[in-house]
């Protein structure tokens, strides 16, 4: 049977008080990735194609964040769960189907566990599923109150229920699917007459019963995808089981972990078959890392491409690729734009920024590549500086292949060095070396044949007067 169509609503208008912030609670992120586009993720992952996200508190910096797959209701003024969910009604006029709504501060939640509840709903046919949870410490959280044929009759909140229901550790998760059309015609119909004077979405639950409509519970065992962040150390909390989800997922595929209490993966990364990721290694944003490779340990990736049988270690990079076989560390720093080629080799103490190296290069120590390009299997001798910068603009060093630059080296920009060329070592080169040439730009050595002996010797009869 084909399943109805399915909508989608995310309630991020809140501004999170508890969580201390001047940003809106929905826009901290857990693992890279802020949670309501997690959420966002998760519907799209149900079958939602386009979730609605309902904003308010800060709801340009959500609408910017989330970007156009996504359709946004505004709430003005936070009247609590129930007037937000009413802020999507317009969107949602005659929808023929069945909408999921969720909170924006779940970020663990599956898109399975989503797909799983809306399956069920369409299933049972209930009016409203909601999915639960048993919890050892149910606090701060709504209780599920079910008749004896244990459908849900009410859902009370933790502020609003007896000491007898507070004992119920079955709890609301605020993960629902209603029939399109129910909730439509209950939510303008919801009153605020509760302890925190707000319109609940939970209070649907008694008007569907009310009406002769039917709740479905559905108990879910991962607690932990449910929780809900509403203060920083939750946020701390989801991050850490999030966190541990990505390690195990990647050690499932094929990726070494050696030591998961020390280590961060994003949730966008990517990782090839046998690559070892070493101690107190992050690896951030959309990074993409090949076969074979070992990272680590001490090093942080940012939304970088490293190929197969790659070594990184203790070092930095940032929106850089490096080609198979390359390898850079300990300590260096590879910044935006820098292309490293194949087999190349960058190591201690050296900066590339907006360079490209060919292939085989070699920049083995105390360096600083910045603007320009290096040819195939050059030789970078240690301490060359590529001076970019006059204080007023960049400009480009561009070094031949097969060149050899000796060490100690300054590199006037913009300058060229041909193929196959030389440049001594301690020169300050200003100008253009042409190829399969030699430049030298340096005081001219002097030896004064026994003059450290003279001077001795004229010292030590001196001082004995
Ligand atoms: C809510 C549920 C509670 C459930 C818990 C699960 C209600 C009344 N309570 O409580 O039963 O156990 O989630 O985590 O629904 N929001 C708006 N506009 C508002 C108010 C809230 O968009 O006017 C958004 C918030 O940004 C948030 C979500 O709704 O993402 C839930 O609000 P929150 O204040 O966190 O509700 P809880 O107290 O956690
Ligand atoms: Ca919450």
């Amino acid at each position: 049977m084909e399943r109805p169509p399915l909508a989608g609503i995310i309630l991020a208008a809140g501004k999170g008080t508890r969580m201390k912030s001047e940003l809106p609670k929905a826009l901290h992120s857990v693992c890279g990735v802020p949670m309501a586009e997690l959420i966002a993720r998760a519907m799209r992952g149900a079958g939602v194609e386009r979730p609605i996200v309902v904003v308010g508190h800060g709801g340009d910096l959500l609408v910017k964040a989330l970007g156009n797959k996504c359709d946004y209701a505004w709430q003005k003024e936070q009247l609590g769960t129930g007037h937000a969910t009413l802020m999507a009604a317009d969107l949602l006029r005659g929808h023929k189907g069945s909408v999921l709504v969720t909170p924006g501060d779940t970020p663990l939640l599956s898109g399975a566990a989503l797909r799983l509840l809306a399956d069920h709903h369409f299933e049972t046919g209930a009016d409203c599923t909601v999915a639960t949870v048993h919890l050892t410490n149910p606090t701060g959280y709504g209780r599920v109150v079910r008749d004896g044929r244990g459908n849900v009759v009410a859902i009370v909140e933790d502020k609003d229920a007896s000491d007898e229901i507070k004992l119920n550790n079955e709890i609301n998760t605020s993960i629902y699917c209603f029939k399109t059309k129910v909730l439509l015609d209950i939510l303008p119909t919801l009153k605020n007459e509760n302890s925190q004077g707000e319109f609940y979405l939970t209070d649907t639950v008694t008007a569907i019963n009310a009406n002769r409509g039917m709740v479905h519970p559905i108990v879910f065992g991962d607690f932990e995808m449910m929780i809900g962040v509403n203060d920083r150390w939750q946020l701390a909390e989801a991050s850490k089981a999030l966190k541990t989800r990505i390690l195990k997922r990647h050690a499932h595929a094929g990726v070494t972990i050696v030591d998961p209490d020390t280590t961060f993966i994003g949730v966008d990364v990517e990782i090839d078959l046998d690559t070892v990721i070493n101690p107190m290694t992050s690896i951030e944003g959309n990074t993409r890392i090949g076969a074979q490779s070992e990272i680590g340990p001490n090093t942080k990736v940012i939304n970088s491409t490293i190929g197969n049988g790659c070594i990184v270690l203790m070092s930095h990079l940032n929106d850089t690729t490096m080609l198979d076989r390359s390898r850079c560390g300990p300590f260096a720093n590879l910044r935006p734009a820098s292309i490293i080629g194949e087999g190349s080799k960058i190591g201690n103490f050296v900066e590339v920024k907006n360079a490209t190296l060919g292939p085989g290069v070699s920049v083995s120590h105390l360096s600083y590549i910045g603007d320009g390009s290096v040819g195939a299997t050059a030789n970078i001798g240690a301490g060359t500086i590529f001076c970019n910068y006059d204080g007023f603009s960049k400009h480009r060093t561009e070094i031949g292949e097969d060149a050899f630059i000796g060490s100690n080296t300054t590199l006037v920009a913009p300058v060229t060095v041909g193929d196959g060329a030389m440049v001594a070592a301690g020169s300050v080169i200003t100008h253009n070396v042409a190829a399969h040439a030699l430049g030298i730009g340096r005081g001219r050595q002097e030896v004064k044949e026994q003059w450290a002996a003279q001077w001795r010797k004229r010292k030590q009869a001196t001082d004995k007067h």
